[in-house]
């Protein structure tokens, strides 16, 4: 009996509504090869749930994730929706998803593409062979504690949040980061901050009482300032890092931008059931949103994370990421990707030439 997978697909604002389609497609034809179908819903989620159904995240949203094998998101957030109060936000659609279906472990790959090379802020020989897997929680940390708001205090306002984190919930992160370490080169970089933040002195204890589990694997531990020091001085040190939220967010902005853009970096977020949200990592990129100029590559590789992580088909995933490594091959670039210009052999495209060009890359390797 053909096997059905049920995806739902969230498209959101922005550049999501062009990339999402592509990635569906390339997704569509790379799970036909293993004999799979795919059942694809749409839902809406952040600015367009907004306009459209009164909130970032509605409910059928939801229920359509939960009925699903694995989402697939574009991206949320725009101008139009900025000056609305923090709760109203498309951004909280996203945070909203990621808490309810409790997608709690955030893997973020940087992979250097070899022929990007040139395309990196560092020189090539620097980020050549880059193959850095960033484990950020994803539930807890500063974006959710509590207290959080802006308050009346002395006369004038204040805003607060809370950095937070219980030992079972650093526990359960580590544990995915072990894991993935000793699948990999068995290196694992805690980050944090406990010469200052109490609460990541816990998380350096949790992470550090875990290491004896885990001989295959060798722990070492940095200062988040440190670190953002380091990938950008010497990436290849790093092999798997993990982190808190907030300081996730940012070393994997800093991380995708090696691999020579944010256009190229696709991402997972998991739960303990193995139900993923798989999206990428830049966002919704209103100045060049309906231009066909966004690179579909980072929601193509983010199917491909899906492939691996929640449908258990390997081989697709890795067909889907050798289409995105021929078609670069080819030297087909989006204009995130072009690099410092005047390459040979390297052309500039639209985001629908790129869908096609992968399509017939993955239908001639089949
Ligand atoms: C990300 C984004 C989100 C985050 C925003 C859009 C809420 O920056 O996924 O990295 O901060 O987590
Ligand atoms: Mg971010």
């Amino acid at each position: 009996m053909t096997r059905v997978i049920k995806v739902t697909a969230l498209p959101g604002d922005g550049i999501g509504p062009e990339v999402v389609p592509i990635a569906i497609a390339v997704l569509r034809t790379a799970l036909a090869q293993d004999g799979a179908a795919l059942e694809v819903r749409e839902a809406l989620v952040g600015g367009c749930a907004i306009d459209q159904a009164g909130g970032p995240l509605p409910e059928e949203t939801l229920a359509a994730c939960r009925a699903a094998d694995a989402a697939l998101l574009g991206a949320v957030g725009g101008p139009q929706w900025e000056d609305r109060p923090m709760d109203q936000r498309p951004e909280k659609g996203l945070l909203g998803l990621r808490s309810n279906l409790e997608l709690f472990a955030n893997l973020r790959p940087a992979l250097l593409f070899p022929p990007l090379a040139q395309a990196s802020s560092l020189k090539p020989e620097l980020v050549s062979g880059l193959d850095i897997l960033i484990v950020r929680e994803l539930t807890g940390g500063i974006y959710f504690g509590e207290p959080r708001g802006i308050f009346f205090e002395d006369n004038e306002r204040v805003g607060v949040n809370t950095y937070k984190y219980a030992e079972h919930e650093i526990e359960r992160i580590a544990r995915v980061a072990f894991d993935l370490a000793a699948k990999r080169q068995g290196r694992l970089c805690s980050v944090d901050k406990a010469n200052v933040l109490e609460a990541t002195d816990l998380w350096r204890e949790v992470v550090s009482g875990l290491a004896d589990e885990y001989p295959q694997v060798a722990l070492s531990h940095m200062y988040v300032d440190n670190a953002g020091m380091q990938l950008v001085r010497a990436p290849k040190q790093f092999d798997v890092m993990v982190t808190g939220n907030m300081f996730g967010d940012i070393l994997s902005d800093v991380a995708a931008m090696l691999t020579g853009s944010l256009g190229m970096l696709p991402s997972a977020s998991l739960a303990a059931d193995g139900f993923g949200l798989y999206e990428p990592v830049h966002g919704s990129a209103p100045d060049i949103a309906g231009q066909d100029a966004a690179n579909p590559l980072a929601t193509v590789l983010s199917a491909a994370m899906m492939c691996r992580y929640s449908l258990g088909l390997p081989a697709a995933a890795a067909r889907i990421e050798g289409a995105v490594d021929g078609v670069l091959r080819r030297g087909l670039r989006t204009a995130d990707i072009l690099g410092g210009g005047g390459q040979d052999g390297v052309e500039q495209i639209g985001t629908k030439a790129m869908g096609e060009a992968l399509l017939a890359e993955i239908e001639s390797g089949a």
